[in-house]
């Protein structure tokens, strides 16, 4: 049933006034020919004309009174509106109406009927009053929750919320005396009673308030979760109707059986849209994994695929790994062969951001060849760490334990997702005993780092004298002539 429009609303209230208003004018002026016609026609009944008048009157005059009760309803609640700009909720201005209605009804009656004691009326009918309040004991049990809810507050017109057992779930259109009103997200309207609102639990979703959502996706094992994060996270951030105030997280939930899952939180400007607003976060993510090379994981064909990668992988990296070291300033002296040697007995490994590649005080026999990412070194410095230097592609860290054989002197860490190639004491040593000016270059660069290391006080130490220290102690440690 459609509504009436506010025009047509205002009209039918104009017209039902006027006759009202022209009822009960002439029900008071003419009240004395009434009554003797009333008279000339009942007969013998003629004695109840007085209260067929009064009848009339009452009628008339209750009309007339609900019609002023309702125009006051609607102006008074359009001031609170303009005033305070807030909707009035139907229940109380039905209850407002109620109210003022029944006191204006009592007012007419009594001064129709004076000799009618209404008072007595009430407290003789105690029995009707148990029968009536059996009879609307659901009626009452709702209208009373609904009190309660309004008083409460727990929700209101516009916010989502989830109730009852069978979880309905969408945003609230009304709360009348009787039932909660939410339109669902396929449209439907579903009424919940107050008292059954009341007593359910209700996941409410305030409209003013930024709401969170989680959708859930999985890669390869072989993707990187570092890539794999920082590419979502950016690409759900752009989304509609995602919130710029809070950056959205990317975080692994599970290793599961055919790839890393992943879950990805993020907060809405409107919870109403979620449903189309977490499709569109699926088709950014879609997006962006094509645009990134990262790739679904697809249970039974993972494991065929990661194989294949993983062949591929070693034989492209071999190249990239003798490209790697031949472009590293200290290993440039070496023949292609040496190179390919050291690529040979060079490990890669893979560190997360964060991650720690090297601890300060710790034994170490092997040095490091930053293949790609960044790392710093840090030492700490009355408990706070100071980075001492940055490393980026093509640098080399570790050294120093490697070739003195003394403990770590600082914290690598990795500052992005980094792969280092790892180079051990033995495969230096073949190096070594074929180029022996390299100890001498190395013996230079030591002797820097350590000065960088060092606090200024203890600067005073000629360079000189210390790399030409660490060369013998070099030779001496790699048992070279
Ligand atoms: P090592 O002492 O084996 O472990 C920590 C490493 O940090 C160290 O070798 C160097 O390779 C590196 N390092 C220390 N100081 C510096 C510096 N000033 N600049 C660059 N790297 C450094």
């Amino acid at each position: 049933m459609s509504r009436p429009r506010p025009e047509n609303k205002f009209a039918l209230f104009f017209i039902t006034t006027t006759f009202a208003l022209l009822a009960v004018y002439l029900v008071f002026k003419f009240e004395p020919q009434l009554h003797d016609l009333l008279s000339a026609r009942m007969g013998g009944l003629a004695s109840k004309a007085d209260t067929i008048v009064a009848f009339l009157k009452l009628i008339f005059l209750a009309l007339l009174a609900y019609l002023i009760v309702r125009a006051f309803n609607t102006l008074v609640f359009a001031l609170v509106r303009f005033r305070r700009g807030f909707e009035a909720p139907t229940l109380v201005r039905n209850i407002f109406s109620i109210v003022a209605f029944t006191a204006l009804l009592f007012l007419i009656f009594t001064s129709i009927f004076p000799e009618a004691n209404l008072g007595a009326l009430f407290t003789t009918s105690a029995i009707f009053g148990v029968i009536l309040g059996l009879a609307l004991q659901d009626t009452l049990g709702n209208f009373f929750a609904g009190i309660s809810l309004q008083a409460d507050r727990p929700f209101q017109v516009g916010d989502v919320i989830t109730v009852g057992t069978l979880r309905h779930t969408g945003v609230v259109e009304e709360i009348t005396w009787r039932a909660v009103k939410i339109r669902t997200f396929q449209n439907h309207v579903v009424l919940i009673s107050n008292s059954t609102a009341a007593k359910e639990p209700i996941e409410v979703c305030p409209r003013d308030n930024l709401n969170a959502r989680l959708v859930f996706f999985n890669t390869l094992f072989i993707d990187s979760p570092a890539k794999t994060i920082h590419v979502v996270r950016e690409a759900v951030r752009e989304a509609d109707n995602v919130s710029q105030k809070i950056t959205p997280i990317v975080r692994i939930r599970n290793l599961g059986d055919s790839g890393v899952e992943y879950e990805v939180k993020y907060w809405l400007e409107n919870y109403a849209k979620h449903n189309d607003t977490d499709a569109l976060v699926r088709q950014r993510i879609w997006y962006a994994f094509r645009r990134a090379k990262l790739n679904f994981a697809y249970p039974t064909r993972t494991l065929l695929v990661e194989r294949k990668a993983r062949t591929g992988d070693r034989e492209g990296d071999g190249g990239a790994i003798v490209e790697r070291l031949a472009a590293v300033d200290i290993f440039a002296p070496l023949s292609t062969e040496e190179t390919g040697m050291l690529a040979q007995a060079a490990t890669s490994h893979v560190f997360a951001p964060g991650e720690m590649v090297i601890r300060a005080g710790d034994p170490g026999s092997s040095m490091f060849v930053v293949h790609n990412g960044r790392v710093s070194v840090e030492i700490s410095e009355n408990g706070r760490a100071r980075t001492v230097a940055t490393l980026t592609d093509g640098a080399f860290f570790g050294e120093m334990a490697l070739f003195t054989g003394e403990p770590r002197t600082a914290n690598v860490i990795a500052l992005e997702e980094t792969e280092v190639l790892e180079i051990g004491h033995a495969a230096m040593k073949r190096v070594f005993e074929t180029n022996p000016d390299l100890v001498e270059s190395l013996s230079h660069i030591i002797a820097e780092r350590r000065q960088a290391l060092a606090t200024t006080e203890d600067l005073s130490g000629g360079r000189k004298d210390v790399s030409a220290g660490l060369l013998s102690s070099i030779k001496r440690f790699f048992g070279l002539s």
